[in-house]
């Protein structure tokens, strides 16, 4: 969808993207500037697989002041984006046949790459009513003799939930009483909306040793297009993983490295102001959302989406969120994408990586042709 608008916008047709997976920000100065000056001092050529170390000695410092989790250089990896991460994770840890459970909805490269495993993705949902969180009975019941791992992300796309810590907790014996790996994605983790955020291997040593915990610099520093992800966690996975890096990427691009040491160098404050901003716009999207009839929404705690329940507007002239999404954007010029893809049927996933002018104008259309639909 966000392809199908930024296409309609260079075409001239006015369209208000709610699509985006990216932040609107430009990154920060500081962190441009130490990329320029690692390309002028000639840092060009291949890094080690893993990350350079002074890259690997900064991520396993902010590991230890900001997720409160000590790893040694060598427990940590540099990747080309938290994607990457992910997939070297799952590559490494889900053989043939293997069970994943995945509670829903999730960004959906994560059942993908557990096809590309050869494993098999048990979706566990969950719904607007419980705030999206996992729920331990669900994923209790779904684990069999063949579950190998499960997989978190808080927050969340593409629901903004945050995972309770208490909940954590549980998922956390769960996955020790079974034995099971735990693939926390928590590239989000520096936009979170009144609370902190947590990591679950914090949470005991028991939990640490089965997890890998992801983070980047994609969200947190607006550093999308630099493609750099951190992951941290036993040294023997992180051995298997450089090994699986070494033959399909090597290391991530040498001068984006050197722009990662400058962003974790950051005091945290100055990336408060993005921050800041996408709190300000939740709280406008929210309260706009919610002022149009029978759309429920549940107030996201952290990352920059919002998921709605547009359901009562399905089933008359639209069969599902897919068919509504699609003709949203021909008729309204809004771009959405259907929750159906997160496997969260009857809702829409809407970005607010976007301006206020842009989330009014957006949403006031969004309201407009709702209003056209017979309920
Ligand atoms: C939950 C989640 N994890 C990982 C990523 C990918 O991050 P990166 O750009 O660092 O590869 C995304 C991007 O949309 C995401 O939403």
């Amino acid at each position: 969808m966000a392809t199908k608008a930024k296409q309609m916008k260079a075409e001239g047709i006015d369209v208000v993207s709610f699509a985006a997976g990216e932040p609107d920000f430009d990154t920060p100065n500081k962190i441009v500037q130490a990329a320029k000056a690692a390309l002028d001092a000639g840092k060009t050529r291949y890094t080690p697989t893993p990350g350079t170390l002074e890259l690997r000695e900064a991520v396993a410092a902010k590991y230890l002041r900001e997720n409160k989790l000590e790893y040694k250089p060598s427990e940590t990896m540099v990747s080309t984006g938290a994607k990457q991460c992910v997939y070297n994770a799952v590559q490494v840890l889900v053989d043939e046949g293997d069970e994943v459970l995945i509670p829903a909805p999730f960004w959906m490269t994560y059942e993908a790459q557990v096809d590309l495993a050869g494993g098999k993705s048990v979706i566990v949902p969950s719904s607007l009513s419980d705030g999206f969180v996992p729920d331990l009975d669900r994923l209790a019941g779904a684990v069999t003799p063949r579950t190998r791992a499960i997989m978190l992300n808080t927050p969340c796309n593409p629901t903004g939930a945050a995972i309770p810590t208490e909940v954590l907790k549980q998922i956390g014996a769960l996955a020790v009483k079974h034995d099971l790996w735990i693939i926390s994605d928590e590239i989000y983790e520096h936009l979170t909306y009144g609370h902190d955020h947590v990591s679950i291997a914090a949470l005991s040593p028991a939990i640490k040793e089965r997890t890998v915990t992801i983070t980047g610099c994609s969200k947190s520093f607006a550093m999308t297009g630099w493609r750099i992800g951190f992951i941290a966690g036993p040294l023997d996975v992180i051995k298997c993983m450089t090994d699986l890096q070494d033959q399909v990427t090597s290391g991530a691009t040498t001068f984006s490295q050197s722009g990662a040491v400058e962003a974790l160098r950051l005091d945290v404050s100055e990336i408060e102001g993005m921050r800041a901003t996408f709190e300000k716009r939740r709280d406008l999207i929210v309260s706009l959302l919610k002022a149009i009839p029978d759309v429920e929404v549940f107030n996201p705690l952290g990352a920059f989406y919002v998921f709605p329940d547009v359901s009562a507007y399905l089933g008359t002239k639209f069969k599902d969120d897919v068919q509504l999404a699609d003709w949203l954007l021909e008729e309204a010029k809004v771009a959405t994408v259907p929750g159906g893809v997160f496997y969260g049927p009857g809702h829409l996933r809407l970005s607010y990586a976007t301006s206020e002018a842009d989330i009014k104008k957006g949403v006031e259309r969004l309201a407009d042709a709702l209003a056209k639909i017979p309920r």
